[in-house]
């Protein structure tokens, strides 16, 4: 994944550090999700993979791996909200057809997933963007500034690590791996301990399908913490134990509320309030 990436920045192009949390944070999210699914929802994923490799949580990093041959899936992955507005505006921030978003995909995806009229191809597709595009709308950057299109043009240093000249370290991949990888968050060793920290409380407060809610809390977490390192600064001991309580509390609520979209599905169900 590194090398692919790397390879996506040598290109030069418009593209950037395309490891949306990074593949261990989307796996966890997934494998979380999995532990909170109904027989009935287990049963359909089952049922959608059976031709496929590997386990459900290691198909959420796929929609990444086609995003270059997949091009009009290429904003599904994030939403950009300007600073200094009061939240997220469908309208204002997602409403061209041709430039959608991560929360317009999600509603999208989950609509051809919960939809049995639609081909068992489309909807194992449709299953995999949505438990990939559900993690990257709770990475706060996903949900972060146009102007430094979420924090890809923020210049930062990582512990004294500056990254190179063609690949200078950027805000928005501390927030997709560095800071998962310095706290030893990985699948599937974390998984255990993360769903441990779950409770039946988080779980009622969290099983819900408001996926502009989810947005601004990313929103938020960018407003009043992740953006408070400036382009050129430098990030180490006091802005990281702020974020990593913040980073495993995302993963863990997007594994829940993937689960409870997962759920609905299954019963043919979806309600989103856009
Ligand atoms: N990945 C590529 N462009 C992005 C953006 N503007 N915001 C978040 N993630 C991105
Ligand atoms: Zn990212
Ligand atoms: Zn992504």
């Amino acid at each position: 994944m590194v090398f692919v990436v790397s390879l996506l920045m040598a290109v030069g192009s418009a593209l950037d550090a395309a490891s949306i949390w990074s593949g261990d944070g989307h796996r966890l999210i997934c494998e979380i999700a999995w532990r909170h699914l109904t027989p009935q929802a287990r049963r359909l994923v089952h049922g959608l993979r059976a031709e496929e490799t590997g386990t459900f949580a290691e198909s959420c990093t796929w929609a990444d791996q086609v995003r270059a041959e997949r091009p009009e899936t290429y904003n599904y992955h994030f939403i950009n909200i300007p600073a200094g507005v009061s939240g997220v505006s469908m309208e204002r921030d997602c409403g061209d057809p041709a430039k959608r978003c991560a929360p317009w995909a999600i509603k999208h995806y989950a609509g051809i997933l919960a939809d049995t009229g639609q081909s068992t191809r489309d909807r194992l597709e449709a299953l995999k963007f949505l438990g990939h595009f559900v993690g990257d709308i709770h990475q706060p950057l996903h949900a972060g500034r146009p102007g430094d299109r979420g924090g890809n043009g923020v210049r930062v240093s990582f512990f004294g690590e500056w990254g190179t000249t063609e690949r200078p370290m950027q805000l928005h991949s501390v927030w997709d791996s560095g800071i998962l990888r310095r706290a030893r968050l990985r699948w599937p060793a974390s998984a255990d301990e993360l769903v441990a920290g779950i409770s039946t409380a988080d779980v009622a407060a969290w099983s819900d399908s408001d996926v502009v809610g989810w947005t601004n809390e990313s929103y938020r977490i960018d407003e009043e913490f992740v953006y408070s390192v400036a382009d050129g600064g430098s990030i180490a001991d006091t802005y990281f134990v702020r974020a990593v309580p913040i980073a495993r509390q995302r993963i863990r609520q997007a594994g829940i509320r993937l689960a409870h979209l997962l759920n609905q599905a299954a019963r043919g169900r979806t309600s989103f309030n856009f």
